[in-house]
């Protein structure tokens, strides 16, 4: 029995990969240290190297033909003019299936920008208008209710039969390509003191952002000065007394995408930017 558990336990030994050296082979020396440091920072960067590639982005360009029909295209973009008042600045599509695109507004923003290029915030700017106007006593400036302004021939934007706001009255004209050329013209206008409040903003800057859809044939978006509109089937920019007769426009392009975003996108116009000198309109 003895003898039989000693051949095992015999055996069993002989299975030990790390078999115990003797107490003189295992002294540490400086070069073993050596090695052991470099060995030891040769894993770490190694490691680190590989989760590193595990976690970033691999970019595999490939060309397919898009089969798709119809389909719309989304153009991301986010451009700030430093010079150019909001007002005066129009967002126009146009492509060569012909579909023209005027004075965007859809998923379109702009913010208004004061002379040193921060963000005007309209609530407040509107509540100290209305504030001051009180001060003044002004109360004159609201129509009494039920108010109904007239459109002066053209079709209401709210579908209505009501012009109530000068805003309302522009934008029923230019829906019809008429030009709006003399706001005083109109007594939503001149009751909202319109002309007089965008002169104020002439010095201002305009960040426009948002996205506009668009079909996926070649074609353009431009911004410009002035209301667009449609005549003849020709594209024009009209540019009335109203809107400044310099203007400038410097642009800086802080966002332009195609498409959907991914991680690790590269758009090549992002923080690119133009200086324009300072155009005259007339005069
Ligand atoms: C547009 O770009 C400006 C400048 O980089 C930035 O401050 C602003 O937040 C952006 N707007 C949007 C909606 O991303």
């Amino acid at each position: 029995m003895a003898r039989n558990a000693n051949t095992l336990s015999h055996r069993l030994r002989n299975l030990d990969a790390y078999a115990k050296t003797l107490d003189d082979f295992s002294i540490k020396t400086i070069s073993g240290a050596t090695v052991t440091l470099i060995s030891a920072a040769i894993i770490l960067t190694l490691l680190l190297s590989e989760f590193m590639d595990y976690c970033s982005v691999d970019l595999r360009p490939e060309l397919t033909v898009d089969k798709t029909r119809g389909e719309k295209m989304t153009i991301n973009l986010n451009i700030t003019f430093p010079h150019a008042p909001c007002f005066l600045l129009n967002l126009d599509v146009m492509d060569a299936t012909g579909e023209q695109q005027v004075s965007v507004d859809h998923d379109i923003y702009k913010v208004r920008l004061d002379t040193l290029g921060n963000p005007i915030d309209e609530m407040r700017e509107t509540h100290r208008a209305a504030t001051q106007a009180d001060g003044q006593g002004t109360a004159a400036n609201t129509p009494a209710v039920p108010y109904c302004g007239s459109c002066y021939g053209g079709t209401s934007p709210s579908g209505g039969k009501c012009c109530n706001t000068c805003d309302d009255v522009r934008r029923a004209y230019s829906a019809l390509g008429w030009a709006f050329a003399n706001p005083d013209d109109f007594e939503q206008c001149v009751r909202e003191h319109w002309k007089e409040n965008l002169a104020k903003q002439n010095k201002e800057g305009c960040t426009i952002h948002g996205f506009i859809e668009v079909n996926k044939v070649s074609g353009n978006f431009h911004i410009m000065a002035g209301q667009s509109a449609l005549h003849n089937n020709i594209h024009i920019h009209a540019i009335y007394s109203y809107m400044p007769e310099d203007y400038d426009f410097t642009h800086t392009i802080n966002h332009l995408s195609f498409g959907t975003k991914y991680p690790n996108m590269v758009n090549p116009l992002d923080g690119a930017g133009k200086d324009s000198p300072t155009t005259t309109t007339y005069g």
